[in-house]
């Protein structure tokens, strides 16, 4: 195999996973952030991110020689033979990708890098970025890639070292083959193509995982109203392999850092194109909706006006296994609680406490039993399997009012119901 001198700009969860891994295949990996104290921890083999196996990887390509972390994009392009762009592309005003971090990034390396390497954007950015980059760049002697990630939170090394595909776009096709080339031990599936299509590859997929949640979340509402179970439905129609078994459970809506800056960053060049794009829109107006009905299901569930009611959230993370709670439906609806009138407290795994700015209003406790106390409704908002786990007769002696909204259809309501509970799922 050939060992590659790469550095990763941006040490959050894709740049961080990126550099350790390529690491870990083998390759020489600088790691560059401008979070000067999150580096010094990282030097330390600290992960602050709630990733499983990634500390043990840090720590073992540290020893190992080939990982090491460095302050600013120009400490780390000097010597690099590859340089991946992973910093943050968040939504901007008009619902576009703000792009100002790759042109900082750009702006600091340009002059530094050396002949013949190669620029790749890992970040999310809309088709046309990669072009964009080579202008911003100005050097004919430095070709640029787009190898868009595709990893989940939570699962990020498994998804990175085992993924079901590597894309890689550029109109320079050495450069794409030796992006391509740097993951060849993982033997996946891999797609070669022109730089604008890569770009689009990453938006088409986001927006159809979101578009499957969108409609699946419309069959739990119209199951209910039709009296049928939306998870007798979704098994039945996920056999077919054409629709598969996956990303099919309905919830409080799909939220997360990229789910739905993707989609509307989609939306939003398909409005500069002048391309109107109904599907794309309806799928992201289910999920504002479906935040909104998770409020009225409480509210009719708890049978007494919201003002003044305690209520218990299980759960503000974005999904389980996750500490991130970045564009969290959870967290929404318990603000929307609040925002009604409850009096809210909350119990999270991976959120021990308060997180000022995003919590406000909410009580949040490490102890699910004392989040319950005298409240008149439990509401689950994220599907932590340890929530099934619970006691659930010591949560019945809690409570005021045995009450419970699942909207994540994640416990056994059998075992609630027998030390009487009364319980609400979704679509169901
Ligand atoms: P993040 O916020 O976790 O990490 C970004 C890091 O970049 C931060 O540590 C930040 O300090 C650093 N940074 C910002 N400006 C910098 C600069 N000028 N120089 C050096 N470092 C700088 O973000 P993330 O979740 O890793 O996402 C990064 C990109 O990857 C985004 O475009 C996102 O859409 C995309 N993406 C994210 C995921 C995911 O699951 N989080 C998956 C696929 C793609
Ligand atoms: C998502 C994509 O799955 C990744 O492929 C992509 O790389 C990433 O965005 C990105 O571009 O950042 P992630 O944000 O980690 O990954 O979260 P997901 O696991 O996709 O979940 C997104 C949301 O959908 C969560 O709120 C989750 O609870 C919800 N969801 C997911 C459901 O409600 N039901 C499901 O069946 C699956």
């Amino acid at each position: 195999m050939f060992v590659r001198r790469i550095a990763v700009i941006g040490a959050g969860y894709v740049g961080l996973t990126t550099g350790t891994c390529l690491a870990s295949l083998g390759h020489r990996v600088v790691c560059a952030d401008v979070n000067a104290a999150k580096i010094e921890r990282l030097s330390r083999g600290k992960v602050d991110i709630l990733e499983p196996g990634l500390a043990e990887l840090v720590s073992g390509n540290v020893s190992a020689g080939r990982l090491s972390f460095v302050v600013g994009a120009a400490a780390a392009v000097t010597d690099a033979e590859v340089v991946f762009l992973c910093v943050p592309t968040p939504m901007g005003e008009s619902g576009a990708a703000d792009l100002a971090a790759v042109e900082a990034v750009i702006a600091e390396v340009r002059e530094l890098l050396p002949a013949g390497c190669v620029v790749v954007n890992k970040s999310t950015v809309p088709v046309g970025t990669a072009a964009w980059v080579a202008r911003l760049l100005g050097r004919d002697d430095v070709a640029v890639v787009s190898n868009p990630e595709f990893l989940r939170e939570g699962s990020a090394v498994p998804d990175f070292l085992n993924p079901d595909r590597i894309v890689v776009g550029s109109d320079a096709q050495y450069a794409a083959e030796r992006v391509a080339a740097l993951y060849a031990k993982l033997g996946a599936p891999t797609v070669l193509t022109d730089a604008a299509s890569a770009e689009m590859v990453k938006y088409a997929a986001n927006c159809f995982l979101a578009m499957k949640l969108s409609y699946v979340n419309a069959l739990a509402e119209l199951s209910e109203r039709l009296g049928a179970n939306v998870l007798d439905v979704t098994e039945g129609i996920g056999y077919d392999r054409r629709i598969g078994q996956s990303f099919l459970s309905p919830g409080p809506g799909w939220g997360g850092s990229c789910l739905p800056k993707d989609t509307r960053a989609l939306l939003q060049v398909s409005r500069v194109v002048d391309f109107d794009f109904p599907l794309l829109r309806a799928t992201i107006d289910t999920n504002e909706r479906q935040r909104e009905r998770m409020v009225e299901k409480v509210a009719h569930a708890v049978g007494r006006p919201l003002a003044g009611a305690r209520i218990c959230a299980l759960g503000l993370t974005f999904k389980a296994g996750t500490d991130d709670l970045r564009d969290s439906p959870a967290l929404a609806v318990a603000g929307l609680l609040r925002d009604a009138g409850a009096e809210l407290t909350a119990y999270d795994p991976g959120v021990p406490a308060a997180v000022p700015g995003l919590t406000d209003g909410i009580t949040v406790v490490d102890d699910p039993y004392r989040a319950a106390k005298d409240a008149s409704a439990l509401v689950v908002l994220t599907e932590w399997p340890e929530f099934r786990a619970l006691d659930w007769a010591q949560l019945a002696d809690a409570v005021q009012q045995r009450v419970v909204v699942d909207t994540r259809n994640v416990l056994d309501f059998d075992v609630l119901r027998r030390v009487g509970f009364q319980v609400t799922g979704l679509g169901r």
